[in-house]
């Protein structure tokens, strides 16, 4: 049994997680996993390649060429995908659009998760995305299950996302997020669910300093 501490950050689509994620892995000096980077990733893989989704022999073809690697610099996500830089290629529409189908591929979910959990054996890291703390870890030290109104998320990625690309609009960043909402929730796949141990943040009316507050409180008391 090793003796790292594992925090898991599950939630829906665009209501912070990794914002929080960072600043706590940031403040406790922990590894920070970004897994919906590693969704996105894939996704960005089978598009560039054209994989037929209902091909199973495609899919295990292409998952085997499909080699990720994360290179953290100041708690940001730097994920290569086969040695290409394609961090800010993955949060582009046509990834966010497709995302949600491929990460409820069976074989696509089991490599990942099995990528995941190698990750984490033996380093302190926080880890955010849909099933950290029910499929990947489910004997996390700490699970936060993040919410937020759905305007409200939709808002702030749509800030976010403007700055890159100002032909975008509020309503497409709205569909998007509750498609993947519904998606993600529903498929057969470890969906989208809280663990029952996991501790609700409701981020509606917080700011990022209240979040990373709340968090602390509850992580440095499972510290010592
Ligand atoms: O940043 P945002 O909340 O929009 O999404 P993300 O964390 O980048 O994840 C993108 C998509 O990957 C999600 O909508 C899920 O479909 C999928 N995902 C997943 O299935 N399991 C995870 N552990 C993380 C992401």
């Amino acid at each position: 049994m090793s003796n790292n501490i594992v925090i898991a950050i599950d939630g829906y689509s665009s209501c912070g997680k990794s914002t929080l994620a960072k600043a706590l892995a940031k403040k406790l000096h922990f590894i920070y996993i970004d897994s919906g980077a590693m969704y996105r990733a894939v996704t960005l893989y089978f598009l560039r390649n054209h994989v037929d989704l209902t091909n199973h022999e495609q899919i295990a073809e292409a998952l085997k060429n499909i080699h990720l690697n994360f290179h953290s610099r100041d708690y940001q996500t730097h994920i290569t995908l086969n040695d290409e830089e394609v961090s800010e290629e993955i949060r582009q529409m046509p990834v966010s659009d497709k995302v949600s189908e491929v990460a409820a591929l069976r074989e696509v979910r089991h490599e990942m998760v099995k990528q995941q959990q190698r990750m984490g054996r033996s380093k302190n890291i926080v880890m955010d995305g849909r099933d950290i703390g029910t499929t990947v870890f489910p004997d996390a030290t700490l699970k936060i299950f993040m919410t937020a109104d759905p305007k409200v998320r939709a808002e702030r990625r749509f800030k976010e996302l403007q700055e890159k690309n100002p032909n975008i609009t509020l309503e497409e960043v709205f569909e998007n997020i509750a498609h993947r909402d519904y998606q993600d929730t529903t498929r057969a796949e470890s969906p989208l669910v809280r663990a029952p141990d996991a501790i609700i943040l409701d981020n509606t009316n917080m700011t990022p300093d209240q979040q990373l507050q709340f968090a602390l409180d509850k992580v440095e008391p499972l510290l010592s």
